[in-house]
């Protein structure tokens, strides 16, 4: 049984935030926890999202 794709790439599941929207969000220009909880809540719940969104900021955020 394949799951879908939306539901696999799911960062916060207290919230619904997918890995794409983080992603996107880091992106544009939210390069702190602080701006993807504000935009998506992410974070805000459990807290247990927090280290993965750490390092998908790490991995995208084109910090110079
Ligand atoms: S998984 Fe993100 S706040 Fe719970």
């Amino acid at each position: 049984m394949a799951e879908p794709k939306e539901k696999k790439d799911i960062i916060c599941v207290c919230t619904g935030t997918t890995k794409q929207k983080i992603i996107q969000l880091i992106e544009n220009g939210a390069t702190d926890i602080d701006k993807i909880a504000s935009a998506t809540g992410a974070t805000t719940g459990c807290a247990s999202c927090d280290v993965s969104i750490i390092e998908l900021i790490d991995e995208h955020a084109n910090v110079n």
